[in-house]
């Protein structure tokens, strides 16, 4: 069977296999027009369409977008989220001592003022939509990264960075309302030359398993 594979290559197919999480970043801005044509790609998602209370029209790209790119803002992101990562992080102590180990080695070597949410990396894309539509909305993240891997950005997908709720400020400034949810938010930025300590943790893909019929 193994004389079947990655027999097909492109430059999608390319970007799809070369897309992983990065986590250390240049502390150089990403150009506007690079950001807009990410978020186009993200934007060209399938999507499952929804009929609003009240209204006949049937809608579809539930999604919508927001940039983050203010280090004040940023700072506050952090604040709010680092409690739930640093909790997570504990309890890896004694279940993955040796996941534990590397973050924070990761942690020690990371310069003040310290990220381990969002990396420091230049762009935190929050990518919101209403709930229940989290497949459409996870459906435009992965555009997004691999459009993000083929423009020679790196990014990675943070859950923790989406802790936000508890912050009235972070919630306002994102305009979040009470039925959306924050899919993402996805990091991104230029990848430093040397990957971080967390690259040697990524785990190894497996095989797919495939039933053909
Ligand atoms: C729903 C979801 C949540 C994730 N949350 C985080 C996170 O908070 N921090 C992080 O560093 N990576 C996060 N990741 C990235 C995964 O750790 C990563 O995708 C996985 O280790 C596979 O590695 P790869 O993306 O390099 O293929 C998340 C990924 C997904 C899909």
């Amino acid at each position: 069977m193994s004389s079947e594979k990655n027999k097909v290559m492109n430059p999608v197919i390319e970007a799809i296999n070369n897309r992983m999480s990065i986590r250390s970043y240049e502390p150089k801005p990403i150009p506007r027009d690079i950001i807009n044509t990410i978020i186009e790609a993200g934007n060209q998602a399938p999507s499952r369409g929804r009929q609003e209370k009240g209204s006949k029209e049937f809608l579809f790209q539930p999604w919508r977008f927001v940039v983050v790119e203010n280090s004040e803002f940023k700072q506050k992101l952090i604040q709010t989220t680092y409690p739930f990562w640093k909790n997570m992080t504990e309890s890896m102590k004694e279940t993955h001592p040796e996941i534990y180990e590397q973050v924070m080695m990761q942690y020690e070597a990371m310069p003040e003022p310290k990220d381990m949410v969002y990396y420091s990396a230049p762009v935190i894309l929050f990518v919101i939509g209403p709930a229940g539509y989290a497949v459409s909305c996870a459906l435009a993240c992965e555009n997004i990264m691999i459009a993000a891997t083929s423009l020679g950005l790196g990014s990675c997908y943070v859950g923790f960075g989406a802790m936000v709720k508890g912050n009235a400020e972070v919630v306002q400034a994102l305009e979040l309302t009470d039925d959306e949810r924050i899919y993402g938010p996805i990091v991104l930025g230029y990848p430093k030359d040397e990957p971080s300590t967390l690259a040697s943790i990524r785990p190894k893909k497996k095989e797919p398993k495939i039933k053909w019929i």
